[in-house]
């Protein structure tokens, strides 16, 4: 199973987790005060500075002021994108730091992992079954079959690093079934 399969599988799971507050702290979702560091790549851990986030959609997770980086769970795994502050909608600014955007990476059709990034047209692109989200809009589905946003969540610029200010906007991933 490769990774962008396997936000539901390993997510889901309960993996010794029992419930959202007896939760491991690396599988609890981002806190306030928390800040984004990298998820994957040669800096995977580094604090994300607001200048290193540019037209590319870098993977995130959130860290903990004692460092504790939240990967716990890959429904924490976030999209950080920079998009043009003008044209988001009302709701969107809301959430944003200033022109930066951080959006649940976890497809709120089956769980996949949101990997696909279209700068031109501001979607997050699904690859499971080609589901796209309109960010400037609240990651508004533009294209199903998934038919709810996918979560934003709140931060703002702070010094040097994007800090958490607040909840995810909705649910993470899918409904559950049962
Ligand atoms: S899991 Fe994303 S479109 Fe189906």
């Amino acid at each position: 199973m490769n990774r962008r399969k396997i936000i539901v599988a390993v997510g889901g799971v309960a993996l010794g987790m029992t419930s959202a507050h007896g939760a491991r702290p690396e599988r609890m979702k981002p806190q306030i005060g928390d800040v984004l560091v990298y998820a994957f790549g040669d800096r995977i851990g580094s604090v994300i500075k607001p200048a290193d986030v540019h037209d590319d959609r870098i993977f995130a997770f959130a860290m903990a002021s004692d460092g504790l980086v939240r990967d716990g769970s890959l429904h924490n795994q976030l999209s950080l994108l920079r998009v043009d502050e003008i044209a988001m909608s009302k709701k969107t600014r809301r959430y944003a730091a200033g022109s930066i955007l951080a959006v649940s990476a976890a497809c709120t059709h089956t769980g996949c992992e949101v990997s696909g990034w279209q700068h031109e047209t501001h979607e997050l692109i699904c690859p499971c079954h080609g589901s796209r989200f309109a960010v400037l809009d609240a990651a508004a589905v533009v294209l199903g079959p998934a038919t709810k946003p996918l979560a934003l969540l709140p931060i703002e610029q702070d010094g040097g690093v994007i800090r958490v200010t607040g909840k995810f906007s909705r649910r993470i991933g899918p409904a559950p079934t049962y």
